[in-house]
């Protein structure tokens, strides 16, 4: 995007020329807290004055803070926490972790699904040209169709260690399945025992509304057997954690998953603030309340056919193409995103939002329609 951005401030990024942008995007999915909040980069500052990093081979109660912090909200079961740095290697590991547990090889994901670019993890991705551009490809992913249980059960032998999906599809233009798949999911993974993974790099960590999609009434219920998390979970500092069961953990030995750089006192002091800031700034009704708003506003457009996904996980689905609005808007200093699918425009902003950007947004949305 023809922006340079050299300052932030909750949901509004400023260019270096001075310009304002109202950011309904959030660096991709990163900027949950807003942009520097005050919380986060006040711990970040004073952890920096303290120990920039010491690796994951000492005990740090900066890691163990946050590992706790992060289990105190996981859905229950979710008991311990494995932390590395992107949202590829939490699903790589989580891969791993899946292996080593059930002894077998085998992965199913889905199409429309994105997991990542380093190797097992765009094996893992049937979405688009990804894939391709990952050959050759680690052997052993099988890809069944999102929503469709069967297409997942067919493939779901012995040799299958682990199902894998990202629970609400973020780049294939934000798609969910119903309640029912998630269920079918987890009664599929149990009679056959094989473990369910969310990938919650985009869903995790409040931008549903809820701190995870696992657990969430939209997934009926349904806690995985591992989480992986993400873009949000360190306000921008690189950060990615692998949530797991104590039957995942009790097949995990010392030195079987490693990272210099995971667990370090930045990305943790990070971690902890991130939540911390979410909870004390209520952020997670601001996202229910607000979505509801926007959702409301949104009728009045009437060339949004559809608006999908859940809390500020948005795609909204236009009759034609969305990039030329999302041109206009990005005219008009409004950041969106666009998608795999050429009619949604995604929004993932932070999760501070509020009522009058919602305006905004929809008195600038409405004009750029009009003026065709
Ligand atoms: C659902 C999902 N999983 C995994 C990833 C990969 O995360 P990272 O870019 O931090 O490696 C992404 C990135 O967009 C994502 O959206």
């Amino acid at each position: 995007m023809p922006i340079v951005p050299d300052r932030g401030e909750g949901v509004w990024i400023y260019a270096s020329n001075g310009e304002r942008y109202l950011d309904l995007y959030g660096g991709h999915a990163v900027a949950a807290t807003g942009h520097c909040h005050s919380h986060v980069v006040k711990a970040i500052k004073e952890q920096a004055d303290k120990l920039l990093f010491y690796s994951n081979l000492v005990y740090s109660e900066a890691r163990a803070g946050a590992a706790e912090k992060l289990v105190s909200i996981a859905p229950e079961g979710l008991t311990k926490a494995f932390f590395c740095n992107s949202g590829t290697e939490a699903n790589e590991n989580a891969m791993r972790m899946a292996r080593m547990t059930t002894g077998r090889k085998n992965i199913i994901t889905f199409s429309g699904g994105f997991h990542g670019r380093t190797a097992d993890a765009i094996s893992a991705t049937f979405l688009g040209k990804y894939r391709e551009l990952g050959k050759p490809n680690v052997p052993g992913h099988l890809q069944a169709e999102f929503g469709d249980i069967d297409s997942a059960r067919a493939l779901a032998d012995d040799s299958v260690a682990a199902i894998m999906l990202e629970p609400i599809q973020s780049m294939a233009g934000v798609r969910m399945a119903e309640p029912s798949f998630y269920r079918a999911m987890r009664e599929l993974c149990d009679e056959r025992g094989i473990i369910l993974i969310y990938d919650e790099v985009q869903t995790g960590i409040g931008r549903t509304g809820e701190w995870f999609f696992a657990g969430s009434e939209a997934g009926d219920g349904v806690v995985p057997d591992i989480v992986t998390l993400a873009k949000a979970l360190g306000s921008g500092i690189p950060v990615g954690a692998c949530l797991v069961t104590d039957r995942i953990a009790e097949h995990i030995k010392e030195n079987d998953l490693g990272t210099t750089f995971g667990g370090g006192m930045i990305a943790m002091a990070a971690v902890t603030a991130t939540l911390e800031a979410i909870e004390e700034d209520e952020m997670l009704e601001n996202v229910s309340t607000v979505e509801a708003y926007l959702r409301e506003r949104l009728k009045e457009v009437e060339q949004v056919v559809n608006v999908r996904g859940r809390g500020f996980l948005l795609g909204l689905e236009f009759a034609d193409a969305a990039k030329p609005i999302h041109e206009h808007l990005l005219d008009r200093r409004i950041i969106t995103g666009t998608s795999s699918d050429a009619k949604v425009l995604r929004l993932l902003p932070p999760l501070c939002l509020g009522k009058e950007e919602v305006d905004l947004f929809i008195k600038e949305v409405s004009k750029s329609l009009s003026s065709g």
